[in-house]
């Protein structure tokens, strides 16, 4: 039998870094769907020349095949909001005809599922604590697209992804509000990836030599979360936010942004680096913000 002359690609959560994933993916020889929950970002996808599919994972219906027959996927949906499980993942492993299966997954997981490391360098070794029901729903949809890749023979990567930022995911709301960050002698560390070098990561993790594996993704550069808002705002031209103490915070913040502030880690992105082959465009948030703002 000969070959077809092209891969079929599904992105499953097709939004901000799907479409730049898509971007990358060579034209002539892949044909691209993105699935995405609304009929707005389906008419997205088609302005860019990317197949939409509109399938809501929530909904029981998403259970049904929409996902076979995919050479390579994707998966970038967010989990399901509520509780300990990703039924999300559930549904869309559910979609999978077992007699059309793809070849690869790529999952964006996140480094939540490490939970607090008291400010430790990582590496992919570290214990999996998440601290969170938002870091316990991640190492559940990991888990889940574990087991399944396994039982069904389909090569697997976990990238565990910290902050993205790029144009147009930068805090500029918060910090035009005014909103106060941690002093820094209180703020844990934190890690982040421009969402360029994130999509370049996916495509070669897609196609590398490696596989059943999991890779931390970041620039290797941690620092305190509050010097990012420092320096996010210093980039855009903003006044620093003001600066509280840990009791303040706990009286002020909501619970969801207070959530962020109790894990604090430092990861090493050395195996990334050596097996993925990439080199980063924005190896540092001083070169990524440069970016953001002159693009
Ligand atoms: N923000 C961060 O700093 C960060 C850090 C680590 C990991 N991540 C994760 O990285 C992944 C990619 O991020 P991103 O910035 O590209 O996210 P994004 O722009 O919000 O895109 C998410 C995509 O998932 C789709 N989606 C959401 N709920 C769905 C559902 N119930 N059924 C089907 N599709 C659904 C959305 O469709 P609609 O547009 O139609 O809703 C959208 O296409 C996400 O899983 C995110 O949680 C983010």
């Amino acid at each position: 039998m000969q070959d077809k002359p092209y891969k079929s690609v599904l992105i499953v959560g097709c939004g901000y870094v799907g479409r730049r994933v898509a971007d990358l993916l060579p034209a002539d020889t892949c044909q691209i769907t993105g699935c995405v929950r609304s009929k707005q970002s389906a008419a997205k996808l088609e302005l860019s020349g990317i197949a939409p599919l509109v399938i809501d994972l929530d909904q029981p219906a998403a259970k049904t095949g929409w996902a076979d027959g995919f050479d390579e996927v994707f998966y970038f949906a967010p989990p399901t909001p509520h509780g300990e499980q990703d039924l999300r993942m559930h549904a869309f492993l559910q979609a999978i005809d077992t007699a059309a299966l793809p070849r690869r997954i790529v999952y964006i997981s996140t480094s939540a599922v490490y939970g607090d490391c008291q400010g430790a360098w990582i590496t992919e070794s570290q214990a999996l604590n998440p601290t969170t029901a938002r870091g316990q729903r991640r190492l559940d949809a990991e888990q889940q697209l574990q087991a399944y890749c396994e039982l069904h023979n389909i090569q697997w990567l976990l990238l565990r992804v910290p902050g993205i930022y790029g144009p147009g995911k930068l805090p500029l709301a918060r910090l035009r509000e005014g909103t106060a960050v941690l002093r820094e002698a209180d703020s844990p560390y934190t890690n982040r990836i421009h969402a360029d070098d994130l999509a370049r990561i996916c495509v070669a993790a897609m196609n590398s030599p490696h596989a059943d594996t999991v890779y931390n993704v970041s620039d290797g550069q941690p620092s305190n979360m509050t010097d990012y808002f420092f320096k996010v705002a210093d980039a855009a031209g903003l006044p620093r936010p003001p600066t509280i103490s840990r009791s303040e915070a706990a009286q002020v913040l909501s619970a969801g942004m207070l959530s962020f502030l109790n894990d604090s880690r430092r990861m090493s992105n050395a195996k990334m680096l050596d097996e993925l082959a990439v080199t980063l465009l924005y190896p540092d948030l001083d070169s990524g913000l440069r970016a953001c703002f002159t693009a």
